[in-house]
């Protein structure tokens, strides 16, 4: 990577996105809103968990709910800038005409796969489109409840590697979305014990769960 490259990654994570003031004040995360991350400490916090890979072709950082694409970009540039290799795939319902722009601006380093689908049906087209893809990032910030969350974890559990992770965003346990998904975390690793365990190290608004 040129200097050039180098210099225009880091422009991208020293620049990410904040929520305007109308995000905050109209959208929840339990509709079809976008509310960004919490803050700058949020998003490091995000970017510490997807760490050096190991050498596999085929690895993948997925993110179920792409908002505007915020997360996306810092994720791809982050994975970029460090040299990991990691290919990007991403989707949501309501495919909103800021996801082509920021993409765009990671699209020369990383390879960045957008649907334009619900998380019910998206593991089935990644697959067909990218046969043995696997998981090295899961970042759930889709449907905020219950039964979604179970769902991606359960359609996931196939591609995930050992000591791959698994961020859900928007755990805070004060409110009932936040209770939900911290649920359906506890009881997925409480069902698969012998291969995952959620992890001590949290922030009130994400929680992670380690592939041992
Ligand atoms: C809170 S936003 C994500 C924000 C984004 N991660 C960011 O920080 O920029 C929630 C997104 O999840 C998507 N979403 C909601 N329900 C979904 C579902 N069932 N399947 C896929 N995406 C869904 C919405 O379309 C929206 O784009």
């Amino acid at each position: 990577m040129t200097d050039d490259q180098r210099k225009k990654l880091k422009e991208i994570l020293d620049n990410p996105p904040i929520a305007t003031a109308d995000d905050i004040r109209f959208s929840k995360p339990t509709d079809r809103g976008c509310v960004y991350l919490h803050g700058k400490g949020e998003l490091e916090f995000l970017l510490s968990n997807i760490r050096k890979p190991p050498m596999i072709d085929n690895l993948w950082i997925v993110e179920i709910g792409t908002g505007k694409a915020g997360t996306t970009t810092q994720m791809a540039a982050y994975s970029a800038l460090n040299g990991y290799g990691l290919k990007v795939m991403t989707c949501s319902v309501d495919h909103r005409p800021e996801i082509d722009k920021e993409l765009a601006l990671v699209k020369d380093y990383v390879n960045v796969i957008y649907y334009n689908t619900p998380n019910r049906d998206v593991w089935h087209r990644w697959q067909i489109d990218f046969p043995g893809a696997k998981i090295w990032f899961l970042f759930l910030d889709g449907s905020h409840n219950y039964a979604h969350v179970c769902n991606d974890l359960w359609a996931a559990k196939p591609y995930l590697i050992s000591d791959a992770r698994i961020a859900v965003h928007d755990t805070q346990i004060d409110t009932e979305y936040g209770q939900a998904e911290t649920r359906a975390m506890e009881d997925f690793c409480a069902w698969n014990k012998r291969d995952f365990e959620l992890m001590d190290k949290i922030l009130e608004t994400t929680r992670v769960i380690r592939r041992k």
